[in-house]
């Protein structure tokens, strides 16, 4: 039972020392669908074997201690409520907690939806997809039932690190019972391109349920720019180098390219054990070159065709009969779902196929394995081959190359790797190839079978160094750092956050006062962005409220907007208003706007011609022109497309707006050129000049607003919706919440 376990305590001790360093001993819990460890029925007994794949052999060595937990599915169905319990203590022992699966469960959930759906989608296999709504429902059910374990022993000032594609909506479910913890998640499968997201009924949902995480992490830069632009296109939440701004939080998306436990391997490669194993074995195959390959049974480790490749090159290359073996290693997985076991039928298939067209009496060509080794047997085929062909058609990351060049005390080997592995990313002095490219594979054997000696130690020195640098224990390390990083950046806009005792605070100054003013930005302030700017009108509620505060205080309406609309939309208020940034200025007994800024537009048509040939070139864009400035709108335009117009616009202009004394600035969706002297908080300062009053407040949403809060007298309220760095003393999470702030105002 636990003694089949190979933990090592010390190993586990570092990890959770770096995890608890700065946690204040709060403790972590690691959440994935399937623990380090499954169990196995036996006899009427059960017994518990490391488990399979790479989020378990990654992060296998590497947990327990104080309170920390791991919580997941112990890989198998336990029925009796009795045997659960002992299932359960068993594995409190090694620091663990089961989330018991039912026979449906596993059917539709892990098989159905985790790996007849997400998998092959993630790994481009769209021919493999099974759209099918009862996965759907046990998915998040099953999510569901990941939740309430985990709450049953999560503090609020836990971090809970929740691991891979069978639990995407876990991170959201969280959040919403326990908003301020610490949630982090990391993807260990590849995160497909937008292309293929798209095609997923529930691709909304699965989004929604991944940002509920502080910090998302995925193995390589393309994973995270992929999901980054699904997030972008499928939630419309934008990002700034990594970080998306979600309502009221900050969410950071990276890439940590997981390492292995380095050491580990390089110590058993020479250990006693592995070099009895060596022994033994290479005394049964004889004088050979050895080729290893070792996966997981899947369609998207490419096992078919690397053995089509092997078929191919003793074909052609009748020399080297005789004097090169392949030792496969195919590890049993998933085997209830349909394209794995076709999959296992083609492998048998060829494998029989090679051998009965080459073997000799004393030469087998392929030593095909279906089963898992012990790890001091795996470490002897790893330090005893001669090259190792790593070539799935997509991987996520793929640890069995690592372990391979950490095997490799003698420093001579030769890797073969997939440009389609996240791993490929870091290991590139491995002979990289396209594993669609047969012909390339082939030759890259020939090129391994002959390469000199001393390339093959230049190669794997240089990967072995960085295995070594980047290691599990740092991988963790460096992604805690950043959990804490973000977590420090949220208290930031935290410590600025409106809370309910500020909003009294600020009704009762208010009410108190007997002069106050208001100066309120409309867009993103007083109403939410809508597609067409024209569609933004106030509703009811918001004309009630103006028209309440008008009848207590000095409201003005500062914004952006051109004066004829402004003017339209508040014509029977008693408000000030400020247009076009501080161009028009209309006091409320007055009958129509002033001009408060001199406005030379000389400058217009030689800009506005740029603008026209990017309208041109970009469908959905259009332009507002306003007294003093040009507006290049793009919020309907393609996204994407738009970001990458505006961007050559923005230098475009730049260039031409220093001719002009011009300002070129970036808003919501809009590029803006104008005069740098004509700002709101000009004209705010102006509105004030010679009145005193006793309570001013200030509320916007972008960059022009940060005019009117520099402006703003010392004792003012300045206060910032979303959470943005500012000038402001206040941030505010949307449109509602001024609504409810101003409404108290007048209630
Ligand atoms: N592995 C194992 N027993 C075996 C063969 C392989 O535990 O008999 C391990 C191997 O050491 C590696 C993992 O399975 O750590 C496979 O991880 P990889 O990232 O390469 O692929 P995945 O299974 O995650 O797709
Ligand atoms: C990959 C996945 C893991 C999974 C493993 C084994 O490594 O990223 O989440 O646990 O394969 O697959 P299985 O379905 O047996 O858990």
């Amino acid at each position: 039972m636990a003694d089949l376990l190979r933990v090592n305590s010390i190993l586990i001790s570092a990890f959770f020392n770096l995890i608890n360093r700065s946690k204040n001993m709060s403790k972590t819990i690691i959440v994935s669908n399937r623990l380090p460890v499954s169990l196995q029925h036996k006899f009427g007994k059960f017994e518990f074997k490391p488990s399979a794949g790479g989020l378990a052999t990654g992060l296998g060595s590497i947990y327990k201690e104080g309170d920390n937990i791991w919580i997941g599915w112990p890989g198998n169905d336990v029925e009796d409520p009795n045997q659960r319990q002992e299932v359960s203590e068993e594995l409190k022992k090694l620091k663990m907690a089961p989330v018991f699966l039912t026979k449906k469960d596993i059917e539709l959930y892990y098989e159905g939806f985790s790996n007849e759906t997400i998998w092959p989608a993630f790994h481009y296999f769209t021919q493999y997809i099974n759209y099918e709504e009862t996965y759907w429902q046990a998915y998040v059910a099953v999510n569901r039932k990941f939740c309430d374990a985990i709450l049953e022993s999560a503090n609020p000032d836990d971090t809970i690190w929740v691991h891979d594609y069978q639990l995407l909506l876990l991170p959201m479910m969280l959040r919403e019972t326990l908003p301020s913890a610490t949630i982090a998640f990391f993807q260990h499968i590849p995160f497909p391109s937008y292309e293929i997201i798209r095609m997923l009924p529930w691709r909304k949902e699965m989004l929604e349920g991944m940002v509920g995480a502080d910090l998302i992490g995925f193995h390589t830069y393309d994973d995270m720019r992929h999901f980054l632009s699904a997030v972008g296109r499928i939630l419309g939440l934008s990002n700034e180098s990594g970080y998306i701004q979600a309502d009221n939080r900050l969410i950071n998306v990276d890439s940590f390219p997981m390492g292995i436990d380095y050491d580990k391997f390089a110590k058993a490669a020479v250990s006693k054990k592995t070099l009895a194993n060596v022994k033994k074995f290479k005394s049964l195959l004889g004088e050979q070159r050895l080729l290893l390959t070792i996966d997981r049974l899947d369609y998207s480790k490419g096992i078919p065709q690397r053995i089509k490749v092997f078929d191919e090159l003793l074909e052609a290359h009748p020399e080297i009969h005789e004097t090169v073996s392949m030792i496969m290693v195919v590890v049993p997985s998933r085997d209830k779902v349909k394209s794995y076991m076709e999959l296992k039928e083609e492998i048998d298939t060829l494998v029989g196929g090679i051998n009965s067209k080459y073997r000799t009496l004393n030469w087998v060509p392929v030593h095909y394995f279906y089963r898992s080794f012990p790890f001091n047997e795996l470490s002897a085929f790893y330090s005893m081959s001669d090259i190792a062909l790593v070539t799935p058609l997509r991987d996520g990351m793929n640890l069995v190359c690592k372990e391979f060049v950490a095997s490799k005390t003698d420093k001579k080997g030769v890797l073969i790797l997939s440009e389609m592995a996240g791993a490929s990313k870091e290991l590139v002095d491995a002979v990289i190839v396209n594993p669609n490219d047969m012909l390339a594979v082939k030759k890259s054997i020939l090129t391994a079978l002959n390469m000199p000696e001393d390339e093959q130690v230049n190669r794997i020195t240089t990967m072995q160094e960085s295995l070594k640098k980047y290691d599990i224990f740092q991988w963790v390390k460096v992604f805690m750092d950043r959990l804490q990083n973000v977590k420090e950046k949220q208290q930031e806009f935290q410590s600025k956050a409106i809370d309910k005792a500020l909003m009294k605070e600020l009704e009762k100054k208010f009410k108190a006062a007997t002069d106050p003013v208001l100066f309120l930005d409309y867009d993103g302030t007083l109403v939410g962005f809508k597609n067409r700017p024209e569609n933004a009108f106030p509703d009811k509620e918001l004309l009630d409220i103006i028209d309440k505060l008008a009848g207590k205080c000095h409201v003005v309406i500062i914004s952006g907007r051109d004066k004829e609309t402004l003017g339209k939309w508040f014509a029977n208020q008693r408000v000030d208003m400020i247009a076009e940034h501080g161009v028009w200025v209309k006091r409320s007994e007055a009958e129509s706007f002033e001009l408060y800024a001199e406005v030379d537009d000389s400058w217009k048509p030689d800009i506005r011609q740029v603008m026209d040939y990017y309208v041109l070139r970009t469908p959905g864009a259009f332009i507002e022109e306003k007294h003093h400035s040009l507006v290049w709108h793009y919020r309907k335009v393609e996204s994407g497309l738009g970001d990458l117009r505006m961007r050559e616009l923005f230098s475009h202009l730049k260039y031409m707006a220093s001719g002009h004394n011009l300002q070129v600035l970036e808003g919501n969706m809009v590029l803006e050129i104008k005069r740098p002297d004509i700002n709101k908080g000009r004209a705010a300062i102006g509105l004030l000049k010679g009145e005193s009053h006793d309570f001013v407040l200030a509320l916007g949403d972008d960059w022009t607003d940060e005019d009117t809060f520099k402006a703003m007298p010392k004792d003012a309220y300045t206060i910032r919706v979303g959470y943005a760095y500012t000038q402001a003393d206040y941030n505010i999470k949307n449109p509602t919440e001024v609504r409810q702030l101003l409404t108290s105002f007048v209630h």
